[in-house]
């Protein structure tokens, strides 16, 4: 028996059915809804909608059936289309008639709404302290290798010599604007549309204000019709998962990069890798390959449901259900790879011998250009100077280093006995200690100021 069976005379298409319900995968909603339906039940109390007696009939009943979830013990009927159709049928079989009153000026338009947001906002705390903790893995790792220098890349080029420590760093920041963006969005999920009916409001008197506030919201939605079909909530938060999944991805490349026997600057921990079955002394870091794997699913979510709504009929339409799988999915894979990525953090190992070897010289070929600038020639000039030293010792076949005096003495006067000195790597990294740089002074300070905001959140 469905809910809505009253002006039906003919059986709905068994594959229809199959096709609408949603209650394999809108029942992990069950305690938002039951929650939701308590409040509700008190609200129609106390507005005399229902007598007293009614009312504790009501509350008890729900909270057995929320008992029976939590139990694993619920019995789903075959009857039941979504959550809320199945609360309300266990309903009536506890409580008997006065189950039918619960639903009194509400519909699942409002209700349904109402759920997701209250079951999004739970589990926005859940995945925020997940992303807080995987930021508290960067910084420790960052504290672990503060003396470690690698070279930095552009272009995947050689470019300057940075700390290791500065590279995680890098993520750290991507994170901490993803921290915030996700406090931002959860001040447009917390409004409340209970209370909007199907479309147009309650004709009731039961006050909004009340509910919201039981139930945890800021306020009320504004506006009824905008209310029952406002999915910006999830598409914020699928484009804000979207992004997390970007900065994961990127800092996955990095590392599968350098995890290869080519780079060898890092090694991933056994716990974080797999074997191959064929190749024995194969250790493939699929962790990582699967955070840059799993972007695919999550901007492929957010594009789904982007489209889903584009060019929608005002108010409630069905398609409108097609935003739960799709968050349910993105909320569990981000619940299961955050943690993952924390994991993978505090047990790598950096390299720093192999880090080491890599340096090239040519890392080297800015700081050559700031030495001359600091000796009065001018940036442009001095660039085009030490690029004629690199372009000769690349002909000499020999390294900046070990280009003699005379050959660059050749190219500029200025260049004197002290040109060896600037050609090092600490110093080079050291120089670069103004607010945001790669100097060991610098990246703890930054190092501070990062510890200082997680503390906060
Ligand atoms: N299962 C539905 C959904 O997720 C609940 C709302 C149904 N509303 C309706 N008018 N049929 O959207």
């Amino acid at each position: 028996m469905t809910l809505w069976g009253g002006r039906f005379t003919e059986e709905m298409d068994a594959l229809l059915k199959q096709f609408g319900d949603s209650m394999t995968f809108d029942q992990r909603l069950y305690a938002a809804d039951i929650r939701g339906s308590i409040v509700y039940a008190a609200e129609l109390g106390r507005a005399g909608l229902i007598t007293e007696k009614e009312c504790d009939q009501l509350l008890r009943g729900l909270e057995q059936v929320k008992a029976e979830f939590d139990a694993g013990t619920f019995q789903i009927q075959p009857g039941d289309e979504d959550i809320h159709t199945a609360v309300e049928r266990r309903l009536g079989e506890l409580i008997g008639p006065a189950a039918g009153k619960l639903h009194t000026g509400r519909s699942r338009n409002d209700q349904v709404a109402t759920d997701l947001r209250l079951y999004l906002l739970d589990e926005i705390a859940a995945l925020r302290e997940a992303l807080v903790d995987t930021q508290a893995a960067m910084i420790e790792k960052a504290e672990d290798y503060l003396d470690v220098i690698m070279p930095g890349y552009t272009h995947v080029q050689q470019a300057q010599p940075v700390l290791f420590s500065h590279w995680l760093m890098s993520f750290f920041w991507k994170l901490q604007r993803d921290s915030e963006r996700l406090v931002d969005l959860t001040k447009r999920v917390r409004l409340c549309p209970l209370g909007s009916g199907a479309l147009a409001g309650n004709p009731f008197g039961i006050d909004r204000q009340a509910l919201a506030a039981c139930l945890g919201f800021t306020t009320v939605a504004q506006n009824s019709i905008d209310a029952v079909s406002d999915r910006d909530f999830v598409v914020e938060f699928l484009a804000w998962a979207a992004l997390v999944q970007v900065h994961l991805s990127q800092l996955a490349e990095d590392l599968v990069i350098w995890a290869s026997r080519e780079f060898g600057f890092v090694q991933v921990a056994e716990s974080y890798s797999t074997g191959s079955s064929i190749m024995p002394q194969k250790k493939n870091p699929d962790s990582l390959e699967l955070m840059r794997g799993k972007t695919g699913r999550v901007t492929g979510h957010l594009s789904g449901l982007l489209t889903a709504l584009k060019g929608l009929p005002s108010s409630y339409d069905k398609d409108l259900q097609e935003d739960k799988e799709a968050l349910f999915d993105v909320i569990d894979t981000l619940k299961m790879e955050l943690p993952i990525a924390a994991g993978v953090i505090r047990t790598l190992t950096a390299n720093a011998d192999r880090m080491a070897e890599a340096l090239d010289d040519g890392l080297l070929a800015t700081d050559l250009t700031d030495y001359l600038v600091r000796k009065g020639v001018p940036f442009r000039e001095s660039h085009s100077l030490v690029g004629q030293a690199v372009r000769q010792a690349e002909e000499l076949g020999v390294s900046l280093k070990e280009l003699g005096l005379t050959n660059y003495q050749a190219i500029h006067p200025a260049f004197t006995e002290d040109v060896y000195k600037a050609l090092d790597f600490r110093r080079s990294v050291e120089a670069r200690d103004t607010e945001g740089g790669t100097a060991p002074k610098a990246v703890r300070a930054q190092i501070e100021r990062a510890k200082a905001l997680i503390a906060q959140s």
